[in-house]
């Protein structure tokens, strides 16, 4: 016959949660003692034990026993051993469906809090980098051609805004998480006078949850969680793609930090973007986990179902990758080459001015379409003769408007740049702004978030 009963087994993944594991149940004791509900000799011993235990975890010499299935079983096993009858108290006026609902909020809470310094971390060295290259102007692309010039800095910002709406997901989901489901029981509440309010004073809850039911079999939190982590590797693996490209010969604009780069077995030229490829290619594994967490919960009744236990290993996935990425780009952005002769060149590049152009017979008075039909021959008639519009004789422009004087050549990628004189455009002095602007954001968060 063969032995299912690892099917069951959670105890490899849930033992992440003990920390949150012993504070839950730490505070139950607590709770359960100060109403009388057990003694406080039975409520010292079961502290007392509990942080033996976690001193055993923490040293790993603590024996995690498969048969005893998960992670909270483990731990009340353990403190059987150590304090004898007294552990029986320690289960009273709770059940594992609002203990695994207490740890996982907690776990979830400390998680966003330690994702959010990590966001504030790449918005600082993305800071960095648009100071550092404050002035130098690239080429902006709309369906990857040379659109526009911008400035890099501005570039550079337009990330920073990404990572600023997702810290902004990640404190409404730390909101929504930050709710204390101890003292629903099962699934219906308790039979005891327990002080809900109390232990989530002890647990650094704001407040307790409404309805024991709900607060059992709820885990939008750790949805909205797996749907804020995708967002952010979204934005991640759009920046990585930007790298990708950036770093090929084709762009050359920046080189990144050998670190961050491997050559290739065969091919010595080779740089490849590994790490940047490695955090596109992550996006899928945590986008697949908020889909695999949204099918498990969507046919559950209510209230409490062991499916839920699928919650864990998804979750910590997403958590880690996530984590780890933002480790990988506070490392890899300061060390970005940009290359600013090539980006500038590009930027400066007469078809890169054609809207530029187009403005300056507007503002001579030409209607804009007018302007935007003469603009785009001489762009075609350039094309075809292979010459730059800044090669193209001033007579030549005049075939196609007598508005276009010598003053024509004046139109360079840094005019072009500082005419987008707007909020939110890439003239310089805007753009200086912003910067300043996004400094005072991460000064005000601190540490904090
Ligand atoms: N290991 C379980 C989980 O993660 C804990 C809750 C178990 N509750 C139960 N009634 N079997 O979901």
């Amino acid at each position: 016959m063969a032995d299912y009963s690892r099917y069951t087994v959670s105890i490899d993944y849930d033992r992440r949660l003990y920390k949150q594991d012993i504070a839950g149940s730490m505070a139950h004791a607590k709770m359960l003692a100060k109403q009388g509900i057990i003694s406080q000799e039975d409520a010292a011993q079961i502290a007392e034990g509990l942080a033996t235990i976690e001193q055993e975890i923490k040293e790993e010499s603590f024996t995690w026993d498969p048969d005893l299935e998960d992670l909270h079983m483990n731990i009340e096993s353990r403190l059987h051993q150590i304090i004898g009858s007294a552990a029986g108290r320690l289960h009273t006026a709770r059940s594992r469906n609002d203990q695994v609902a207490v740890d996982l909020r907690l776990y979830t809470k400390e998680t966003i809090v330690a994702i959010a310094k990590g966001l504030r971390g790449v918005q600082g060295a993305l800071l960095e980098l648009a100071e550092r290259h404050k002035s130098v102007v690239m080429p902006g692309y709309t369906h990857l051609q040379r659109a526009q010039p911008v400035l890099f800095a501005h570039h550079m910002l337009a990330y920073f805004e990404m990572f600023q709406r997702d810290i902004g997901r990640f404190q409404d989901c730390h909101r929504r998480t930050d709710v204390m489901p101890l003292g629903s029981g099962a699934l219906a509440g308790v039979a005891y006078q327990t002080d809900r309010e109390f232990l989530a004073a002890e647990l650094g809850f704001s407040r307790i949850s409404a309805n024991s039911m709900d607060a059992v079999s709820d885990r939008d939190f750790v949805v909205e969680f797996l749907a804020a982590a995708s967002v952010c590797m979204m934005h991640f693996s759009r920046l990585s793609e930007e790298l990708v490209l950036w770093s090929s010969s084709e762009f050359g604009f920046i080189r990144l930090a050998d670190e961050f780069t491997t050559g290739s077995s065969i091919m010595p030229q080779k740089r490849n973007p590994d790490f940047a490829e490695l955090a596109r290619g992550k996006t899928g594994r945590v986008y697949g986990d908020l889909m695999g967490l949204l099918t498990t919960l969507k046919g559950l009744p209510l209230t409490y179902n062991r499916d839920m236990q699928e919650d864990k290993e998804g979750f910590f996935d997403a958590a880690d990758t996530l984590a780890t990425t933002l480790d990988v780009f506070q490392a890899m952005l300061p060390g970005m080459k940009l290359n600013v002769d090539r980006v500038s060149a590009l930027a400066g590049e007469s078809q890169m001015l054609a809207t530029d152009l187009a403005d300056y017979l507007v503002g001579k008075g030409m209607p804009f379409r007018e302007a935007h039909g003469i603009m785009r021959e001489l762009s075609r008639h350039c094309e075809d003769q292979n010459i730059s519009l800044q090669k193209l004789p001033l007579e030549e422009y005049q075939k196609l408007s007598n508005l276009f004087q010598q003053d024509v050549f004046d139109i360079t990628a840094q005019s072009s740049a500082a005419a987008r004189d707007n909020p939110g455009g890439t003239a310089p002095g805007r753009v200086a702004a912003a910067l300043e602007e996004a400094k005072k954001i991460l000064e005000a968060a601190g540490d904090g978030f």
